[in-house]
């Protein structure tokens, strides 16, 4: 069986976010789960056409699938959610600068507010799923999505994510969805990730406009 898919390393030490998230939950949520998401999605996609394509071509083939196809969705969205999240998260401190931060007072009115959104949509959401920062039409929002649901299916840019399955704290926090929001929202969030996505978005539309 060939392996298309692979787990992609981390952007730091497995340690490195610790207190707020051990290295414990990183050894089951990355090295179990995320992997298992990884090796599900090639064992489904053996021999298909999927084989060949890229994660987000996946994921947006997809989305709205059935039967075998939407065990597809749900593993590659798992896969590509979870690289997503790793990258949004950073144990060096970094502060929203620039066209972010300009984005960001436009749109929520600071920082600080569009924390609390962050973590009104993660509690909010009713079971597993994820928490948002995207960039919709020219304006930043929050979103919060269901399972492996992600934006990124509908082409939308993701700028940050919090995974708020309960597999992201438990074993920190146990029930404690909320306390988990509140300290990773405040001191982990990769504020040079969600410039860099912004970023990415503005070449995309240049391009598209030459
Ligand atoms: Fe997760």
């Amino acid at each position: 069986m060939s392996t298309p898919f692979k787990l992609a390393p981390l952007p730091w030490d497995s340690s490195a976010l610790d207190p707020v998230v051990s290295a414990k939950t990183i050894s089951f949520h990355y090295g179990k789960h995320h992997q298992a998401y990884v090796d599900t999605l090639n064992k489904l996609v053996d021999g298909t056409a999927y084989a060949d394509m890229k994660l987000e071509k996946i994921v947006q083939a997809t989305m709205d699938a059935q039967g075998k196809e939407k065990k597809i969705f749900n593993n590659a969205a798992q896969v590509w959610n979870h690289d997503f999240y790793w990258r949004s998260l950073t144990p060096a401190r970094t502060e929203a600068s620039g066209r972010l931060a300009s984005a960001i007072a436009r749109d929520f009115g600071g920082t600080a507010e569009l924390i609390a959104k962050l973590a009104e949509a993660g509690k909010e959401q009713f079971g597993s799923g994820w928490a948002w920062l995207v960039s919709k039409d020219g304006k930043l929002s929050v979103e919060k999505t269901a399972n492996a649901e992600t934006p990124m299916a509908k082409g939308i840019n993701c700028l940050l994510t919090v995974d708020v399955w309960e597999h992201a704290y438990y074993l920190d926090y146990q029930n404690a969805r909320p306390q988990y929001l509140e300290a990773v929202l405040d001191r982990l969030l990769n504020w040079e990730f969600a410039a860099e996505n912004l970023d990415k978005e503005d070449h995309a539309v240049r391009a598209a406009a030459e």
